[in-house]
């Protein structure tokens, strides 16, 4: 299976000409036979809003919504998945939201459920659980940007039998691109970190998008500051063995019976 990551620069409010940039380099990928390609968070809106006129200028509906639609066609067009992060507007309330579609059309969407500092003036906490979807060959899962943070992410994403975890970002602080080679080999699955580039109102973004496999190897590795499109060849059934040593298994040696606390502190 080939996998890949859409490192690029959205420009703020500026959506046509995100989606014609994303088509282009969605192109690149598709030109590389990719079978997932995942794209960044609040890929065609860019990422700091400071109204709530602007969130609701911006926003569309999942999955009858611009953005939405037009990489429902590239992907039956092309023959592959897409994960990408939208702004989506559901009635009166507004969610940070990534998409995942295919050949068959709309399969999922997913509700950030950690919001970043300011993302809390204008987003709905998500309300999704976090769900496993097939695909024609992984298992997937998603998760965005700052859900990275909180370990229970990936962890019940893997419990429930993730074998990539897609992670459409707009990073900004400096330790994710490093933190996730321990979830990889802690959770023993993909991780496919979609980031974007670039300074967009008093932000400047991280860059280095990557692609780590159960075994914390870093396959792709992006830029700081380069707009790119990375494609690597990975067998998602790497993941499903949770075998540590021979008498240790990562499931078998959860010690649920002592972690209940998490439940309530
Ligand atoms: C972030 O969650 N966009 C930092």
């Amino acid at each position: 299976m080939k996998v890949g990551f859409v490192q690029f620069e959205p420009v703020f409010g500026e959506k046509e000409r995100n989606i014609q940039r994303m088509l282009s380099l969605l192109d690149v990928g598709a030109g590389e036979e990719a079978d997932l390609l995942v794209l960044p968070e609040l890929c065609s809106t860019g990422y700091r809003f400071m109204s709530e006129e602007e969130v609701r200028s911006l926003s569309e509906e999942i999955p009858n919504g611009r953005t939405t639609e037009t990489l429902i066609r590239f992907a039956e067009e092309a023959g592959l998945y897409i994960v990408a992060g939208i702004c989506e507007r559901s009635s009166d309330r507004y969610f940070n939201s990534a998409v995942l579609v295919g050949p068959e059309g709309f399969v999922a969407k997913y509700r950030k459920a950690h919001l970043f500092d300011e993302e809390k003036l204008w987003f709905t906490r998500g309300d999704t659980p976090f769900q496993v979807h097939s695909i024609a060959k992984a298992k997937v899962g998603m998760m965005i940007c700052f859900d990275w943070f909180f370990p229970e992410v990936i962890r019940i994403l893997a419990l429930k039998g993730a074998q990539i975890v897609c992670h459409p970002s707009n990073l900004v602080l400096p330790y994710c691109q490093s933190a996730l080679l321990g979830a990889a080999i802690q959770n023993r699955v993909f991780i496919i970190t979609a980031n974007r580039i670039g300074f967009e109102r008093g932000l400047r973004f991280t860059g280095m998008s990557q692609i780590v496999d159960p075994a914390m190897r870093v396959l792709a590795k992006g830029e700081r500051d380069k707009e790119e499109v990375r494609v690597v060849e990975v067998d998602p059934q790497f993941s499903d063995s949770k075998k540590v040593t021979e008498r240790n298994n990562l499931w078998a040696d959860r010690r649920v019976d002592l972690y209940t606390p998490l439940l309530k502190i």
